[in-house]
Parts: C-alpha cells; sequence; structure tokens
C-alpha cells in the first residue's frame, strides 16, 4: 500500500517500543510533524461482526488511545483527530446519541492521562449544537492540558470544513464593516488567522482509514499542501504498526510545494 521506505515499520514499531527519540537515522526521510486522520470504517468492522455500529466505535476509541499513546514516540507532534463531522447528524439518534456519550467517557477516562503524559489537548468544530455537559467537560480539559506542549492533540467534533472558511470569511466582512480592516488587505494569512486552526501548522500528512479515497470536509484550507496516505485498514483496526508504516512513507515523499524539485 505505501511507497518503498528508508524507516522500516518494524524500525518504527521499535521507536515505539524503546521510546527511542523521534529523530530519524542517517539518510532517514522526514517524519511528519503534524498528522490529521480521519477515522473512518468503524460501522463497517461492526458490521462484518454482526455487532451494532455502536460496537464499532467503542473499539474505535480504543484505537483512538493507542494512536494517541504512540504518537509523541513517533515523532508527531501535532496529531488531528477527525471524530464528528457536520454532516454525522444525520446519523440515527441512537448512533449520534451513542457517539456523543464516547466522547464524554473518553474525556472522563483519559482526561488525566492525557495531563500526565504532558498532551495539549483541543477542539475544533461548532459546539453550539453539543450537550453542555459535553462542552463544558471539553472546555476544562482544554484548560487543564493549556500549558503541555509534548503532544497538541485536536480533536474535531461537529466540524465542517466548508462551514470552518465561511465563518472566517464573516469575521473578515465584520472587520471591515466595523472599520478594522480595509479590504485590500484581506488576504490568505487574515482568512488563516480567524480559522479555528490559527496558530497550528499544517498537516504534513493526512491518513484516512477504511480504504476510502476523499476527505469529506476535513481542513479543506489547512491541507492544501498536505501528503495523503489511505489506509485499508478500518479505524477499530489501525495498529501503531500501520501508523508507523505510514510516517514511513511519507518520509519518501518529495514536497515541493508548487516549486520545481
Ligand atoms: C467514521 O466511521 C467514524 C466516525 C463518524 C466516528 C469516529 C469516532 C470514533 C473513532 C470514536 C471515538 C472517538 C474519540 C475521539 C474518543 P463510520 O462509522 O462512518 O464507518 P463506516 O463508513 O464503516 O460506516
Amino acid at each position: 500500500m505505501f511507497n518503498s521506505s528508508p524507516l522500516t515499520a518494524a524500525q518504527a514499531a521499535e521507536e515505539v517500543k524503546t521510546g527511542a527519540a523521534a529523530q530519524p537515522a542517517a539518510g532517514a526521510g522526514a517524519r511528519p510533524r503534524h498528522v490529521a486522520i480521519i477515522m473512518d470504517g468503524n460501522g463497517r468492522w461492526a458490521k462484518a461482526r454482526g455487532l451494532p455500529r455502536l460496537a464499532g466505535h467503542r473499539r474505535g476509541a480504543e484505537t483512538v488511545r493507542r494512536i494517541v499513546e504512540a504518537a509523541p514516540d513517533l515523532g508527531v507532534e501535532w496529531l488531528t483527530l477527525y471524530a464528528f463531522s457536520t454532516e454525522n447528524w444525520k446519523r440515527s439518534t441512537e448512533e449520534v446519541t451513542g457517539l456523543m456519550e464516547l466522547f464524554a467517557i473518553y474525556i472522563r477516562r483519559e482526561g488525566r492521562e492525557l495531563k500526565r503524559r504532558g498532551a495539549r489537548v483541543r477542539f475544533i468544530g461548532e459546539r453550539g449544537r453539543l450537550a453542555p455537559d459535553l462542552a463544558t467537560a471539553m472546555a476544562r480539559l482544554e484548560a487543564d492540558t493549556a500549558g503541555n506542549d509534548k503532544l497538541n492533540l485536536t480533536i474535531a467534533i461537529n466540524y465542517g470544513g466548508r462551514d470552518e472558511i465561511a465563518a472566517a470569511a464573516r469575521r473578515l466582512a465584520e472587520d471591515v464593516a466595523a472599520g478594522l480592516l480595509d479590504p485590500a488587505c484581506v488576504d490568505a494569512a487574515a482568512l488563516e488567522s480567524r480559522l479555528a486552526t490559527h496558530g497550528f501548522p499544517d498537516p504534513d500528512l493526512v491518513i484516512r482509514t477504511s480504504g476510502e479515497m476523499r476527505t469529506s470536509n476535513f481542513l479543506p484550507w489547512q491541507t492544501a499542501y498536505s501528503e495523503f496516505a489511505f489506509v485499508d485498514d478500518y479505524w477499530p483496526d489501525f495498529s501503531v504498526e500501520r501508523f508507523g508504516e505510514a510516517l514511513a512513507s511519507f518520509g519518501a515523499r518529495q514536497r515541493r510545494f508548487g516549486a520545481v524539485g
């Protein structure tokens, strides 16, 4: 599935085990600093086993825990996870409620551990439609981990990339209307500074599991120059080893950002 790479999956897995520093060995390719993941395939994982869809999401939450734990040892400084899109409200009430409960459980069970491990947790997405208890728990975890810098973990809940860009455009328009901004100064940097991800480095690598090859409104502005890795595993089956392979595939690529190589 992935290009051949100077860093093998076995080496990557070994680094996770040993906690070896993220420095690539001489001659090895670069590591992505910011990895964004579209966690897809929970429903199909469950269906293949004759289980309810929520069972797939529960297993998916375990994968989240493993990948978050492994990320810093693999040199990943920023990890952004697509947990719930603005379109996911179209699912059954049972599934939506179950997912919201899972997010609350994750925060409750993992929050302290994330803090202890030095993760700074942030959430992006529109919070107005979330249950007040969940929104409060999210804000509390953000505040509790605000001083951490070992891993920047961002979880996208009720996130839609087009909505995010539209909201940024609205803020620009408001600032222009209020006389705070000259229309001639509306450029990419001005818009970026009004995105939810302002100040984040753009994702170097986007991984999507489950064999689907689309981006589904995930960080459309921020991924303009990202590399993509599409992995066949359903998200509950996505292992640290496969994560290492995806990171290694990135090291084999040449990024030109529009320039001649
Ligand atoms: C997409 O798979 C997955 C989701 C919409 C939910 C993602 C949620 C988790 C991984 C659970 C926990 C997350 C956190 C942050 C604790 P799908 O259900 O659309 O799969 P399908 O395409 O096979 O139906």
